[in-house]
């Protein structure tokens, strides 16, 4: 018992230092870290600082007394998170002991001065019943993407900044069997898995004379060489777009990930788009059906002018036209009806559009309860 608790106290302490240093630096920001309705801090040089309170930007009072405060401050991240931060890499990204993901850019690159982005995770106990609660989808959908999960369907989330892809991403993926073992890559941990078997794996960047970089293509392959019987790869930005559509195509089923784009055919351009950032050269129509064939479901996550987030848009992905056009085939739509002109919140409502899943027959083999009349649209729905 008393080396656990040696251990433990060893890993808790440097946190714990970690912890009340930032505190000391950022003193001016302080109660915004405290506060569970703050989603992020935005901090534009010394001086300029804004907050997002329920999904709405608001400018503080808070400064700091001067740029060099400031600058003590992020580089002091940068050292507990053994990151290297100066004019050569002006960049970076870290996560601090709360689990908040921060993004800093230094002057010159930051004509503001020292701009600073802190995603707080207050709300990272999403689930999917939270999001019906919170009217970000509906009961049948969310059932629905259970079922897709459990089916072993290649899922990407996609949107734009800020939608809510990572956080969508997470309630997704609690829905992954305990039984499973999960392998998930990330270039800065955020999501957070509950279930017993699950192995994170973070990317790192070069040092300061460029050696040592592990980049996300990397770590999928290591991923697959870990016995994964789920990958989940926190977001998709480059060449590692063509290595996930292989493993998705070659038995790593019940992939899933996260990728910016605004709709779901904006989706599979991306990807392709991305794949074709990798070294590896394809034909265009042979990456454009692997990409077909790839990707299962893809579901959409859009923030909304109110800084509500909603799922827009779950779609299955079919193979490719005749004519190589890719083809979207969708299930559930979010139904926008504009603000309320009092409260100013998006009004509408999720529905179905009137197509049954194609896996229907797999999915009732499988045992699993589902009801056509989940996919059946409104009366008033016209297509
Ligand atoms: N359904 C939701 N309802 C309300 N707030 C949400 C919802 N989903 C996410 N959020 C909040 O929105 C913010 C952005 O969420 P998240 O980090 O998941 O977005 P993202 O699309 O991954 O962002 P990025 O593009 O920066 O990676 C977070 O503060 C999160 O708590
Ligand atoms: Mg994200």
């Amino acid at each position: 018992m008393l080396p656990l608790f040696v251990l433990v106290l060893r890993i808790m302490i440097p946190n714990k230092i970690f912890e009340q240093s930032i505190r000391r630096y950022f003193e001016c920001i302080s109660p915004y870290m405290d506060d569970d309705s703050v989603s992020e801090i935005m901090i534009n040089g010394p001086d300029d600082i804004w907050i997002e309170v329920s999904g709405k930007l608001k400018k503080t009072d808070a400064k700091f007394a001067n740029a060099d405060d400031l600058m003590g401050g992020v580089k002091n991240i940068a050292q507990f998170v053994g990151k290297t931060l100066n004019e050569l890499n002006p960049r970076m990204d870290a996560r601090l002991p709360d689990g908040s993901r921060v993004h800093v850019v230094l002057p010159p690159c930051a004509r503001n001065g020292v701009s600073v982005a802190i995603r707080r995770f207050g709300e990272f106990d999403l689930t999917l019943e939270k999001l019906m609660d919170y009217g970000s989808i509906n009961q049948t959908a969310a059932e629905f993407i259970k079922i897709c999960v459990q089916m072993e369907r290649n899922i990407i989330v996609a949107g734009g900044t800020g939608s809510g892809k990572t956080s969508l991403l997470n309630c997704v993926s609690l829905q992954i069997s305990e039984d499973d073992r999960i392998v998930v890559i990330e270039d800065s941990s955020e999501l957070q898995l509950q279930q017993p078997h699950t192995l994170m794996l973070e990317t790192r960047g070069p040092d300061a004379k460029g050696r040592g970089e592990v980049g996300i293509r990397d770590l999928f392959h290591s991923a697959m060489r870990l016995r994964p019987d789920r990958i989940v790869i926190g977001e998709i930005r480059g060449g590692e777009a063509l290595t996930l559509l292989q493993a998705m195509t070659s038995g790593h089923g019940g992939t899933m990930s996260t990728c910016h784009a605004t709709y779901p055919d904006d989706t599979l351009r991306r990807l392709e788009t991305m794949s074709m950032m990798s070294d590896i050269e394809m034909p265009l129509r042979a990456l454009r059906s692997q990409v077909a064939s790839a990707i299962q479901v893809v579901i959409q996550t859009s923030r909304f002018n109110d800084g509500s987030r909603k799922i827009t848009h779950i779609c299955e992905v079919l193979d490719l036209s005749e004519n190589g056009e890719y083809q979207i085939y969708p299930l559930f739509q979010f139904r926008n009806r504009g603000n309320n002109k009092e409260t100013g919140k998006i009004m509408g409502e999720h529905i179905a559009v009137g197509n049954l899943p194609t896996f229907l027959p797999a999915i009732r083999e499988r045992g699993l309860h589902i009801d056509e009349k989940w996919f059946e649209p409104p009366p008033d729905y016209n297509g």
